[in-house]
């Protein structure tokens, strides 16, 4: 057997010993590690124990803090997960050879979008300008600057999240071709700059359709997410996309769509890859 063929067993015949056995039950099956720090969904019934339960998390696990999974929202699209055991919550996440230092309490970093990191690493071309107008801690440009070589503009509006983002510049040495900046998007100056542009951002991307058009260069690749409901797949997110660039003068071509994750009942996170023309 192998070793986590052995964790739930283990963790299940430990909280045994002090839990009622249907609570035992309803321990969490699933959770997700990031870093050193684990994210565990727990049922309300668990609550009275939550303390004891994630400490036996931690041990068998043997993670230093662990979090009550809990929402993520606001404009940063921040997380707000309690502490359940340990202090801290900042961690080094390595993921397909690219270090993210982020803190799990605060800022989020999906396990469900890595296909999406990792396809970002793959696209990106040496040489060419990314602009990562949502940039978070570097989640999807990161891999771009680090494997693909791609020079990258990233900016990130949160002040917090940012001082990540400029860490892990520093931790995966791109210094050379990748610079941060603390702005809102939408006051970023540059024009017709980008080969690529990444709009990494759920339920209000479509606002920033006209900014990222005036960022690209003719021929530029639009790396579009956004949340749809299912009812209005597959055309959404692409015929809001067409329409505002028709309206602003551009001309655009869908190369691929991609579905990211589930994100609400009957809502999905799509991407588009869009190639975008000047009239
Ligand atoms: C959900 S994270 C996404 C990270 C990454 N792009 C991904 O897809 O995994 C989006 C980030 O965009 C930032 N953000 C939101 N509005 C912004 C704006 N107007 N300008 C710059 N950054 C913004 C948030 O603070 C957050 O860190």
């Amino acid at each position: 057997m192998t070793r986590t063929q052995l964790i739930k067993p283990r963790i299940r015949e430990l909280l045994s010993r002090e839990l009622p056995p249907e609570l035992v039950r309803m321990i969490p099956k699933h959770w997700v590690r990031i870093g050193d720090v684990l994210i565990l969904p727990l049922r309300p019934e668990l609550e009275p124990y939550r303390h004891r339960i994630a400490e036996v998390y931690a041990r068998v696990l043997g993670v230093k803090t662990v979090l009550k999974k809990g929402k993520i929202g606001g404009e940063f699209r921040e997380t707000n997960y309690e502490v359940l055991y340990g202090k801290d919550t900042v961690t080094v996440h390595v993921e397909n050879g690219v270090r993210y230092k982020l803190d799990v309490a605060r800022v989020m970093f999906s396990p469900a979008n890595v296909k999406e990191r990792v396809r970002m690493a793959g696209v990106a071309r040496p040489g060419e300008l990314v602009v990562d107008m949502f940039a978070g801690v570097g989640h999807l440009s990161l891999p771009m600057a680090v494997h693909g070589k791609a020079r990258v503009i990233a900016i990130e509006k949160s002040p917090y999240t940012f001082r990540f983002l400029v860490e892990n510049i520093e931790l995966n040495r791109v210094q050379d071709r990748m610079t941060a900046y603390n702005i809102d998007n939408r006051d970023f100056p540059g024009e017709d700059v980008a080969d690529r542009v990444l709009m990494g951002y759920v339920v209000r991307t479509h606002e920033f359709i006209p900014k990222a058009l005036s960022i690209a260069k003719d021929g530029a690749i639009i790396h579009y997410h956004n949340t749809v409901p299912e009812r209005l797949m597959p055309e959404e997110p692409f015929e809001t996309f067409r329409r505002t660039a028709e309206e602003h003068g551009y001309r655009v071509e869908k190369l691929n769509e991609l579905v990211i994750k589930r994100y609400a009942p009957g809502v999905w996170h799509v991407v588009d890859d869009i190639r975008v023309f000047k009239r």
